[in-house]
């Protein structure tokens, strides 16, 4: 028997600390809360994802009555920008959420259905995403989704069918 050691480097950074093309992609994620629909849980999760060209595409949580028809705000980002620019790999993507009218302490993180869908572009695009996820406390940046989503099924298996 060996053990395989999987790490996952977190940087926690103060929001000044970032640099202005990413600390602009958190506010962005911050503004994109008050978009949210979430009459049922009532936590506002917004989301800004930068394309390699620059462009920026927000996405906010949209729920439903019928709870799995709604969406999170990184797929809700995501496939805005997978639909409207679909050549054009996603590089950062930056996370933010309120409850309550306030922002969290704690950094949210992206739930697995997201994080697979995210791995997702990166597969196809052969190109990482920055992650930055935002708490009143600090931002964690990981630098691609592979990291948050270690021993994933990116599909390359089904190639040998
Ligand atoms: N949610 C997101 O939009 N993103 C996350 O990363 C975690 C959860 C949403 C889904 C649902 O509308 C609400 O937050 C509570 O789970």
């Amino acid at each position: 028997m060996k053990e395989v050691h999987i790490d996952t480097l977190v940087q926690c950074y103060a929001l000044e600390e970032l640099s202005s093309e990413d600390c602009a992609l958190v506010e962005k994620a911050c503004q994109a809360t008050s978009t949210s629909y979430s009459p049922y849980s009532h936590f506002q999760v917004g989301a800004a994802l930068r394309l390699a060209d620059g462009r920026i595409f927000l996405g906010s949580n949209q729920e439903n009555a019928a709870f799995p028809s709604g969406l999170c705000a990184e797929r809700t980002a995501f496939f805005a920008a997978s639909a409207n620019a679909p050549d054009v790999a996603p590089v950062a993507i930056a996370i933010a959420a309120q409850t309550r009218g306030k922002f969290l302490a704690k950094p949210i993180t992206p739930c697995g259905q997201c994080r697979q869908a995210l791995l997702e572009a990166e597969t196809r695009f052969h190109q990482p995403i920055r992650i930055m996820l935002y708490g009143t406390e600090g931002v964690y940046v990981v630098e691609s989704m592979h990291a948050l989503l270690p021993l994933n099924f990116d599909g390359s298996e089904l190639e040998r069918a």
